[in-house]
């Protein structure tokens, strides 16, 4: 123990009897997990909910078993299974990860060593160390940046009170189990100890909390009032013919770098030039949130007598939507052929449709 407080303990008490099963997970007390398995799923779970990640997981592991499967993989079918996951620096970077670790045979078993690998950065590093190889390391993650800023009533705002909250966090880690100390704060931040409403009469550490003596748990950690993200516009054209829909793969470097797409216009309303000369009609508009800004699609449909010189035609029994990122499965969305068997786009068939 770092600290002599009674704050590990009763977490961990608490974990061993409420830990969530989770599929990359050994149960508390078990030991450490597999770094392979660990890895992947605290890549995924930056990206999105547990809940979420579960499906991605369980297709990868069983696709990909080891960390040398994973690397022998071919670019394409990794960057597909992870379409819909987001960030697909990440899924390069995974990659990339997965063949410098089958190089030097294993992963490396601290966090600095895990921390030159490809796309781990230091929140990453911090997790594999402490819940696979059994580091005595603190793993900050939003959940234990919440925890740990109502148990010492910690009053200013994020981010401002990061470092704050770091060492806080660090001063509580034990240096045996540090591992599952780390999921128990995380599997507390989630289910007990979560943004609204948190569940302080059930909670193990309800005795130890400055922030729910003071009765202002709920508000806590304050944060700095944010910025509006910047709007931004562009048109995405879906064409049909004859041989299928016309799809090309994005620049490597950029957002949604190397993944399929629809042809667009630029974000920032350049390159305005559709993919080839046809009567493009607008059916409506879909918007995504990216971290920086906010995009406001404009989607066109038409019929294409000729092949374009930009992207390739798919045929529609061959295309599978789900290996598009989450805004072309947007577009996609408004823009598929209701009736496949119909022949393409027709007047009656345009349609306008707003999601927000
Ligand atoms: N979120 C990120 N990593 C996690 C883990 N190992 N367990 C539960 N939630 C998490």
């Amino acid at each position: 123990m770092r600290e002599r407080t009674v704050i590990a303990p009763l977490l961990l008490d608490w974990y061993d009897r409420h830990a969530r099963v989770l599929p990359w997970r050994v149960p508390p007390k078990g030991g450490t997990g597999d770094p392979y398995r660990v890895w992947l799923s605290e890549v995924m779970l930056q990206q999105t909910t547990v809940a979420a990640v579960k499906s991605y997981f369980e297709r990868f592991t069983s696709l990909w078993p080891s960390v040398e499967d994973l690397a022998a993989a071919p670019d394409e079918a990794v960057m597909a299974e992870w379409a819909g996951l987001g960030y697909y620096a990440r899924a390069r970077n995974l990659v990339a990860c997965a063949r410098a670790v089958a190089e030097r045979g294993a992963f490396p078993d601290t966090r600095e060593g895990l921390e030159a690998l490809p796309g781990i950065g230091a929140y990453t590093s911090a997790a594999i160390a402490a819940i696979a190889f059994d580091r005595c390391e603190t793993v900050v993650d939003g959940n234990v940046e919440r925890v740990v800023s109502r148990l010492f009533a910690v009053e200013t705002p994020i981010p401002r009170a990061k470092p704050l909250l770091r060492e806080l966090a660090d001063r509580l880690t034990p240096t045996e189990r540090p591992g599952d100390f780390a999921q128990a704060m995380m599997d507390l931040g989630a289910t007990i100890c979560t943004p609204r409403n948190p569940a302080c009469a059930i909670c193990p550490l309800i005795g130890e909390c400055a922030a729910q003596k003071r009765g202002i748990a709920a508000e806590l950690p304050r944060k700095e009032p944010k910025k509006p993200k910047p709007m931004r516009q562009g048109i995405a054209w879906v064409g049909f013919s004859n041989a299928g829909v016309l799809l090309e793969r994005r620049a490597e470097k950029g957002l949604l770098g190397g993944t399929l797409a629809f042809p667009s216009s630029g974000w920032d309303g350049s390159d305005l030039a559709p993919p080839a000369d046809a009567p493009w009609r607008e059916i409506g508009t879909v918007r995504h949130v990216f971290t920086h800004f906010t995009l406001d699609l404009v989607v066109a449909t038409a019929p294409l007598a000729q092949k374009p010189d930009r992207g390739n035609l798919v045929a529609l029994d061959e295309f599978d939507p789900k290996a598009l990122p989450g805004l072309m499965r947007k577009v996609w969305d408004i823009a598929a052929p209701k009736d496949p068997s119909a022949p393409p786009v027709t007047a009656s068939r345009a349609r306008t449709k707003k999601q927000g």
